[in-house]
């Protein structure tokens, strides 16, 4: 029953416009994107940033970011092609770095031979760069940023 209320409300919108009434205000749009319902021509895609140059890590357990393209590289069922490169036989040959240990983990923390199969499939957190504004402002400070903000002065004891 709630279900169904909720494609109610869900589908109200829609028939509002329809009926050339006024469409309520999505979330993109208040991110300053255009109506849902009306056809828009997308940005061009940007050039991601192929510089080869590793970016500093936010803090010590993000994945780190891909500074080179991978436009083309399948990773599905039959092939892995980052694993051609970043795979711990192949490093040598392609000078790139091998994916840590934690890649070979099961979900137990036991190690296997090869990529463990929740690893598989890296863009699930490892994504590459392009240069483009933000949608929304970010106001995160790394550990050490907070680490160097002065101490607050503890209250001086009751006698
Ligand atoms: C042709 C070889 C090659 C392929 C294929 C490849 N990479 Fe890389 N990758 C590299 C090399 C070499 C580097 C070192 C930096 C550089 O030269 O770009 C690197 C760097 C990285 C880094 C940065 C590591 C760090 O410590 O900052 C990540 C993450 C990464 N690659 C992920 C991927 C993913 C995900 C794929 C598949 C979609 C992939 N790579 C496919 C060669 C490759
Ligand atoms: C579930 C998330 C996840 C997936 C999927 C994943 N990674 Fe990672 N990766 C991480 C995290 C987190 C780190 C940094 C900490 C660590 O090493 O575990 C990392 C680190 C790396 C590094 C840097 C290693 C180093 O020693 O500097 C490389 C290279 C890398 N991953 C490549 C890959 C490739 C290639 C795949 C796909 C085959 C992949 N990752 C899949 C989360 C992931």
């Amino acid at each position: 029953m709630k279900k169904l209320a909720l494609m109610f409300t869900l589908l109200l919108p829609l028939l509002a416009n329809a009926q050339g009434q006024a469409v309520p205000r999505s979330l993109d749009h208040m991110r300053g994107a255009t109506p849902l319902a009306e056809t828009t021509k997308p940005p061009a895609l940007v050039n991601p940033d192929n510089s080869d140059v590793k970016r500093q890590r936010n803090y010590a357990m993000q994945p780190p970011i891909i500074p080179h393209k991978i436009e083309n590289y399948q990773v599905d069922k039959s092939a892995n092609r980052c694993m051609m490169c970043h795979a711990r036989t192949r490093t040598q040959e392609s000078q790139a770095p091998m994916i840590s240990v934690t890649h070979f983990q099961n979900r137990d923390g036991n190690f296997l031979a090869e990529l463990s199969p929740r690893r598989y499939f890296c863009l699930q957190c490892h994504v590459p760069q392009a240069n483009l504004e933000p949608l929304v402002p970010n106001q995160f400070k790394d550990v050490d940023t907070i680490l160097n903000q002065a101490a607050p002065v503890a209250p001086a004891k009751k006698k």
